[in-house]
């Protein structure tokens, strides 16, 4: 595995790379959910690079920047065993030079539900993503489903300036009772571990609900109840997986999101309304993949 800590290192090292060439983001702290995005990658892929960077714009001034888990040696060797050809690894002022001023603002999308909760979050995001996909010109991006929004963002984002990647979204990995993988898990208390699994039933709970009554208001509030503490909603919503705006009738693509307080931690969740064709709005959505711009 070659490393770069240039974004003109990277993008020569990734040009020499046999295509096609699939990209997996991360900022470290690996865990088996991006495990699961560097497999995929390395199977789809004649080539596999993978960034490492904690981005300083994704995080507000009160967020957890500093304290985000560290661990660049064993996220190193994970990388090799996966089978990482290229890594990019950046420091902070290698990324973001003196001047530095560009943010894309991908609109309405990134201001609701995370957006809201974390003002210029999604604007972090597409930022920096926008400058990995630069740098290493992979022919697919690989991201979670488990954090939704970030991948309606970067679709869009990725759409609108007309960016030749292919999106692949991997279902979220989760721990045998429901707890979505996340490196912020580690911050939870016994208590706040113990009561995560609820968040997880509240949302499918929403999902099979939903599909049977159809009326939003209701299944929400009947959902919210399941909810145990310490745990404290932050938002509860069934949204349209493309725009995020508020479903309230069962026309589908549906899909359920969630984000809790567990003390200083937040946690985010999501379930795809199950489609009568079997059809995954997250997985395969109709139309919106770049691949078709290239
Ligand atoms: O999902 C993440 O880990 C980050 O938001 C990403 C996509 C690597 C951008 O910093």
């Amino acid at each position: 595995m070659r490393t770069a800590k240039t974004p003109g290192s990277a993008r020569s090292a990734a040009r020499a790379l046999p295509r096609p060439l699939g990209l997996v983001p991360t900022m470290g702290a690996l865990h088996a959910g991006h495990r699961s995005l560097l497999e995929r990658a390395r199977r789809e892929n004649a080539s596999v690079a993978a960034s490492l960077f904690v981005n300083p714009l994704q995080f507000g001034p009160s967020e957890d920047f500093e304290r985000y888990p560290r661990s660049f040696e064993s996220d190193v060797a994970q990388f090799e065993a996966a089978g990482v050809d290229l890594l990019y690894a950046p420091s902070v002022d290698e990324m973001y030079q003196p001047n530095f001023s560009t943010s894309i603002d991908v609109g309405a999308l990134a201001k609701a539900f995370e957006g809201a909760a974390r003002r210029g979050h999604f604007a972090g995001v597409a930022t920096v993503v926008a400058k990995l996909l630069g740098a290493i010109e992979p022919t697919r991006v690989y991201l979670g489903q488990k954090d939704v929004q970030q991948t309606a963002v970067l679709r869009r984002m990725i759409g609108d300036l007309d960016i030749p990647v292919e999106v692949v979204v991997c279902p979220t990995v989760r721990e045998p009772d429901g707890l979505a993988l996340s490196s912020r898990n580690a911050y939870l208390s016994a208590a706040q571990r113990a009561a995560a699994p609820s968040f997880h039933r509240a949302l499918e709970s929403v999902a099979a609900a939903f599909e049977r009554d159809g009326d939003a208001d209701h299944v929400i509030a009947t959902a919210r109840e399941l909810l145990e503490s310490p745990l404290v909603w932050e938002y509860l919503a069934i949204v349209d997986p493309a725009t995020f705006e508020p479903r309230k009738d069962v026309r589908r693509p549906a899909l359920v999101v969630g984000a809790v307080r567990a003390g200083a931690t937040r946690l985010i969740d999501n379930v795809v309304v199950a489609r009568p064709d079997g059809g995954d709005p997250i997985l395969t959505p109709p139309l919106l993949q770049a691949a078709g711009r290239t």
